[in-house]
């Protein structure tokens, strides 16, 4: 399976727009195809939309944004794309005949992967050619911001597909599960489904509005199912002796006429209160505005879950490792070669370190780039240095790590949003236990000097909180780069 550069996108509608945003932002061009050409304008507007909490979500260094184009040859995208998911609607007959004729023209080292809700991929496999690429790859709304896709292959599926799109995935900061066997509904949409039923059930018997219900989750359950599922805060519900004891406790209740799972009959009067219910819910706030306030919530539980490590938030944490050490690896070269043996009279000119550009959010009510972010690039010039060097997340696992103590910043022009800059760093000093830093901003357009930062870092170890003398290995690299 090849190299994911271009993804191809069939169907350009809620699905198709969150895909496009996720893989632009992390630096694949997206080639979205829609029958209907003024789709393109709603594309686009998809992917403005998402920018503004998908560009919070992390600040790791990103590579540049993927490119957008869009087309309403479905052929033609099929001839470029090196992956392609299928958005278009949830109709096994029109997926069945779309992805066939699609399979006709994308090359068969090509992934297919269909973003359907319930399908099985056995039935839509069954009319394509090189059926073997072909899974399901189930995402959740939205796209860009929810880490979840259900992988799941069907009877002609090779592992080898499950694999390369297990990995395409994850390299757009997601989290594939891989759903064993195929059954309708995959995983996540039967748990989904289940409490729905019952939502419809309370809300046809007058046993409690919309509102109430969303209360009842919003408050209680929804705040623990972000870090942990069901399976894991019920063992805890059992006390010392977990799982074993809650189901001796709550067992017979499974007995009692809690639930009833078979869906109520959909009348008009249940679609009118259910529909009643959610527009009081929302209180004269639109859509659009709903779906900020979301993407903002979703993007500041991620952000507190990665300090624990856990679910969505520990995706997020091994997603910037990564973004850190690839932009870390294209310093080192450069590093490198100003480090060599046959190059020793250049050790101390500065070392390009870090490209990057003005994000609209780091702009003040003046329109430049506020304070705290020149201390972020230059943090990230550093991380890239001292990475090269050898200290890395192993060795701070290992208990040392180096603790910024000074910084003076000085301001000498003016980066406005979207301005590209690059950072060069110099090593002053380096002792035993400490390391002295020069950096420079500049405007990549005409180089001329943003800001200068010196810096001095004390290095520690981390258990005891005290200076320690750094690995004598970290201390020669760093050496090498000193200014004579
Ligand atoms: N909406 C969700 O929350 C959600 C979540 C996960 C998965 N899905 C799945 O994703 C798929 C798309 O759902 P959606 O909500 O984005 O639907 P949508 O109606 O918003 O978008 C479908 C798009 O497909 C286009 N289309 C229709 N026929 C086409 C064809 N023959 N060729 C090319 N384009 C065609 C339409 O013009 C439209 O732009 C469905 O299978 C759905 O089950 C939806």
């Amino acid at each position: 399976m090849r190299k994911v550069r271009t993804l191809g996108l069939l169907g350009t509608g809620v699905i198709g727009g969150g895909w496009a945003a996720r893989a632009l932002h992390f630096g694949i061009d997206v080639l979205a195809a829609d029958l209907k050409p003024e789709m393109e304008d709603w594309i686009r507007g998809a992917v403005a939309n998402a920018e503004a909490a998908l560009a919070r979500l992390t600040l790791a260094p990103l590579p540049p944004k993927g490119k957008l184009s869009f087309t309403t040859d479905l052929h033609a995208m099929a001839r470029q794309a090196d992956f392609i998911q299928e958005n278009i609607p949830e109709q096994l007959e029109l997926k069945q005949r779309v992805l066939a004729d699609v399979s006709r023209y994308a090359p068969p080292d090509v992934v297919i992967a269909s973003s359907t809700s319930g399908l099985m991929p056995s039935d839509l496999q069954q009319g394509m050619v090189a059926p073997e690429r072909f899974l399901v790859a189930h995402p959740f709304n939205p796209v860009y911001l929810l880490p979840l896709v259900e992988l799941v292959g069907g009877r002609q599926t090779a592992a080898a597909a499950l694999h390369a799109a297990a990995r395409f995935f994850t390299y757009i900061g997601m989290h594939p599960l891989r759903v064993r066997r195929e059954v309708p509904g995959h995983l996540t949409d039967r748990l989904q489904e289940a409490l729905w039923r019952e939502i419809l059930h309370m809300v046809n018997e007058d046993v409690a509005t919309t509102g109430e219900l969303d209360d009842s989750i919003v408050y209680g359950p929804g705040l623990r199912w972000a870090g942990m599922g069901t399976n894991l805060i019920y063992h805890l519900a059992g006390g010392e002796t977990g799982m074993r004891h809650m189901l001796r406790q709550f067992g017979p209740a499974l007995k009692w006429p809690w639930t009833k799972l078979e869906a109520p009959e959909l009348t008009e009067e249940l679609i009118d209160k259910m529909v009643a219910g959610t527009q009081a819910q929302a209180a004269g706030r639109s859509i659009r505005e709903l779906e900020r306030l979301r993407d903002d919530y979703l993007v500041a539980i991620q952000q507190v879950l990665r300090e624990y490590n856990i679910g969505a938030g520990a995706t997020l944490r091994s997603l910037e490792e990564r973004l850190y050490e690839e932009s870390a690896a294209a310093a080192r070269e450069r590093i490198r070669s100003a480090a060599g043996p046959e190059t020793a009279a250049r050790a101390g000119e500065p070392l390009r370190l870090l490209e990057t550009s003005v994000r609209p959010e780091w702009v003040d009510y003046n329109g430049h780039m506020t304070d705290s972010r020149y201390l972020q690039v230059f943090g990230d010039a550093t991380d890239a240095l001292f990475r090269y060097a050898g200290v890395d997340e192993a060795y701070r696992r290992s208990g040392r790590a180096l603790y910024t103590v000074e910084t003076h910043v000085s301001h000498k022009a003016e980066a406005r949003a979207l301005e590209p800059l690059y950072v060069t760093t110099r090593v002053l000093e380096v002792g035993d236990q400490h390391v002295r830093l020069a950096h420079a901003l500049h405007r990549r357009r005409d180089d001329a000097l943003v800001a200068g930062a010196e810096q001095v870092y004390v290095h520690v170890s981390t258990p005891t909180g005290k200076a320690a003398p750094m690995d004598a290995a970290v201390r020669a690299r760093l050496a090498q780069l000193e200014v004579s």
